[in-house]
């Protein structure tokens, strides 16, 4: 009912217990499924989530899934989805529940500085063609602080906790499909320009103060602005601007 797709979330895999559904529409991915194939499951039990973390995932207490994309773009342009699906989430997020989430770079939903949504992007290429992206995305709706591991309970907070109106994880799943449809068309006809504009608007990251934990340095410095590639600039206090790439480093605002 609420689904207005032509093909994203038309071909839907639904399971109760896996250990992560972006293994399992990698896997259905290399098997050449066609684009749009939705993979929800209503627990996870080794969910991913991004520099090699785990994302905890209890039973009936959030949207776990992932979807199947095959983008007209070389593989270079894939980093960028997941920008691109920040906003689809942060936008559905927002319009059901009736609250102001915001993205922290790159892609991770926070409210009032708490995080209530994770994304992986993960794809598959070869010989300069990009195969498929697969585009994970962890909402936590009805999660309880005893449902969180000890690190995350702090930084954490679940939706229903925060939105101002009621709605279904049906109509959040299906408003999520639908601005990640359209994105996904904008994106392959006119490039990513207006949908960074649009990341711009909804995050909290641009014009902090920020600490770049990277795998060789740490270091403080103001965020900026995102660059072409969806890469972070940030200005380190001597003046220097670093481009900081997703995946390579986590951000903490500083203190
Ligand atoms: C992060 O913030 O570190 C990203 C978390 C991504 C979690 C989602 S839940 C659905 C999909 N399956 C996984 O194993 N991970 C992603």
């Amino acid at each position: 009912m609420h689904l207005k797709t032509k093909y994203l979330g038309r071909n839907l895999c639904l399971e109760a217990s896996v250990p992560s559904t972006n293994e399992i529409a990698k896997q259905l991915a290399r098997q050449n499924v066609p684009q749009g194939l939705l993979v929800v499951a209503e627990e996870q039990t080794g969910g991913k989530g991004r520099i090699g973390r785990g994302w905890s995932s209890p039973k009936g207490r959030g949207l776990w899934f992932s979807v199947v994309l095959r983008p007209k773009f070389p593989p270079e342009e894939a980093p960028k989805c997941t920008l691109m699906a920040a906003v689809a989430v942060a936008d559905a997020i927002n319009c059901c529940g009736g609250i102001t989430a915001k993205i922290k770079w790159p892609n991770d939903i926070l409210f009032e500085g708490k995080k209530m949504v994770g994304i992986l992007s993960e794809m598959g290429a070869e010989y300069g063609k990009l195969n498929y992206v697969v585009i994970g995305i962890g909402i936590d709706t009805h999660v309880e602080q005893e449902d969180l591991p000890e690190d995350v309970k702090s930084i954490a907070v679940s939706l229903h906790r925060v939105v101002t109106r009621n709605f279904t994880r049906e109509e959040l799943l299906a408003g999520i499909m639908n601005n990640l449809e359209d994105l996904c068309q904008e994106a392959e006809e006119r490039g990513f320009d207006g949908i960074f504009d649009r990341w711009r608007n909804l995050s909290c990251t641009l014009h902090e103060r920020v600490k770049v934990i990277a795998q060789d340095e740490t270091y403080p410095g103001t965020a900026l602005d995102i660059d072409r590639d969806g890469h972070l600039l940030v200005q380190r206090d001597d003046g220097r601007v670093t481009a900081v790439v997703a995946g390579d480093v986590s951000i903490r605002y500083a203190e």
